[in-house]
Formats: C-alpha cells, sequence, structure tokens
C-alpha cells in the first residue's frame, strides 16, 4: 500500500514537472517564479512563443549588440502590430499574462543577457501599461542595477518605455528587420 501511494506520488510530482516546463499561461496572473523559471530554462525559445522579426537584428538601444525577439503565442499579434517606426498601434491590445523576452547578444553573435516584460494585472504598474520588467543574466538570475535587482515594476525602464504609452509601452521590430 505505501509502495502504491508512493508511486502515485512520484506520478503527480513528474506531471507538475512536466508542467513546468511548459509555457506561462496565458491569459492569467503570471507569477515571477515562473517567469524566472521560463528564462532560466530558455521555454521562450519552445512552442509557447514566436520569434517576432529577425533573429539577432540591431539594437537600437545598445549600439554594440544584436537582439532576437520571442513572444508568447497569444501577444503576437499585438507586438507584431509596433514599430519603432509609427508613435502609436493599431494592434490589438496585449493580453495579460503576455511575454516579450529580448535575447540579447554582443557584436559576435555570443548571448550576453535576457530582458523581459510580462503584461500583468491591471493597476500592477499604470506608469508602463502594467508591465513587469527584468533583467537576467544568461542562467536566468535577475541582476543587480544601481537601484537594487532588476527584478520587478522598475522605474528605470519605465522612463523610456512610457514615452511609447500610444504603442502599448513598447518599441517593436524595425522594419529593417523584419
Ligand atoms: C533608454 C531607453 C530605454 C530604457 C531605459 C529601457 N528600454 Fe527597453 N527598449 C528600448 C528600445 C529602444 C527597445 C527596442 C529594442 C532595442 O533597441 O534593443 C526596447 C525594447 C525592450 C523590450 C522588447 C519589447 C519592445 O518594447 O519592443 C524589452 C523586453 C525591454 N526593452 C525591456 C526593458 C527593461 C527590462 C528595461 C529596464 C531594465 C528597459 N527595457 C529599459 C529602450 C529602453
Amino acid at each position: 500500500m505505501r509502495c502504491g501511494r508512493l508511486v502515485l506520488l512520484l506520478t503527480i510530482v513528474n506531471v507538475n514537472a512536466g508542467c513546468l516546463d511548459q509555457i506561462v499561461p496565458l491569459h492569467e496572473r503570471v507569477e515571477e517564479p515562473q517567469v524566472q523559471r521560463m528564462l532560466s530554462q530558455r521555454t521562450f525559445e519552445g512552442s509557447g512563443f514566436l520569434p517576432v522579426g529577425q533573429a539577432a537584428f540591431d539594437s537600437d538601444l545598445e549600439p554594440d549588440k544584436k537582439v532576437t525577439m520571442f513572444v508568447s503565442r497569444a501577444a503576437v499579434a499585438a507586438y507584431s502590430a509596433v514599430s519603432p517606426e509609427a508613435d502609436a498601434t493599431s494592434g490589438p491590445a496585449f493580453p495579460i499574462g503576455g511575454v516579450i523576452v529580448r535575447d540579447v547578444s554582443d557584436a559576435s553573435g555570443a548571448p550576453t543577457g535576457l530582458t523581459v516584460m510580462v503584461k500583468r494585472e491591471p493597476g500592477y504598474f499604470p506608469e508602463a501599461g502594467d508591465f513587469f520588467f527584468g533583467v537576467t543574466d544568461l542562467a536566468g538570475v535577475p541582476v543587480n542595477g544601481e537601484d537594487g535587482v532588476e527584478w520587478g515594476a522598475l522605474a528605470s525602464c519605465a522612463t523610456c518605455h512610457h514615452t511609447r504609452a500610444a504603442a502599448g509601452y513598447l518599441f517593436g521590430v524595425p522594419q529593417s528587420a523584419r
């Protein structure tokens, strides 16, 4: 009997482990540990996400870097409708739970780190479109910035992204990199 229970328990644990490997569920409140797991396990390269734009296009923000944008499927239409050439988006609203991972590499193509934005519930961070912001190293571990750990409702990120309010607080992929 006890052995039977143990097998059952292990089965449940395994099922759960499988779930953790999957993408952040869409249209649901996204918890931060889930986001960190998604980055550390690089599940954003899996089937729940799509790259938007070319791989490793030149970053406007960091001229010596290249970026690839991975977007959770439910948010692809909203993100694709945004581009830095336009001040506003006419695309659909960015869905709650939608994720954008900005995968950063150096000029030689060697990966250097990750930045992420996740749409949270209304009221989470109104100054920046209720986006959660994070910066991690290659292992998906949040890095320390001047104002502490770069993980959360970060004013340092809002300063720029807030200027893009009419475009959903996003910059998007330039037409030249589509
Ligand atoms: C100085 C302005 C500026 C600041 C500050 C800034 N960003 Fe951005 N961000 C940009 C630009 C420009 C892009 C377009 C991609 C590029 O040029 O690399 C971008 C793109 C992004 C994207 C892809 C989604 C999009 O808007 O297209 C993510 C994710 C992101 N930034 C996260 C962050 C995080 C996290 C912080 C704070 C640590 C931050 N950004 C701070 C200018 C900024």
